[in-house]
């Protein structure tokens, strides 16, 4: 069950500010996240493309820029999706599982994952078994 986030958490502020960078030409449907860790804030939104399954998703964007950047230790995200209107059931506000599998490569159970307008989740309610490589392959 998700706990509530504080109206003005700075986490989210950063992830709403970032979905009016949304490239979303093709769906309208504007997504911001925002990633914290030891070097401060990186954020990311959708980016869509005229070959709709090129686009790549605010969640995944963020974090190819903070590990671009160097970055591998990340504290909490923060999502927003608001073209979702007001009064959406919780599913319209979730991350998709491609970038839960995304996440699960850099995080652990218990990484804070605030969803604006449905709460604070830890990944592991998100995302219970993600695919993990076996350490030995033949
Ligand atoms: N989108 C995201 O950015 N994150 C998600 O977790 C779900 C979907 C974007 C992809 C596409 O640009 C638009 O929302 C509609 O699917």
């Amino acid at each position: 069950m998700p706990t509530p986030i504080a109206d003005n958490d700075p986490l989210v502020l950063a992830a709403r500010a970032a979905a009016d960078r949304a490239y979303a030409r093709y769906s309208r449907f504007r997504v911001g996240a925002a990633l914290s860790g030891p070097f401060g804030v990186i954020c990311g939104c959708n980016v869509e493309n005229a070959s709709f399954g090129v686009t790549i998703c605010a969640e995944r964007t963020a974090i190819v820029s903070a590990i671009a950047a160097g970055h591998r230790r990340f504290d909490a995200i923060a999502i927003a999706l608001p073209d979702s209107p007001p009064g959406s059931p919780p599913t319209a506000f979730m991350p998709c599982g491609a970038c839960r599998q995304m996440m699960a490569e850099f995080v652990g159970p218990d990484f804070p994952v605030l969803i604006d307008g449905v709460g604070k989740f830890r990944f592991a309610e998100l995302f219970p078994n993600p695919f993990v490589l076996p350490d030995q392959r033949a």
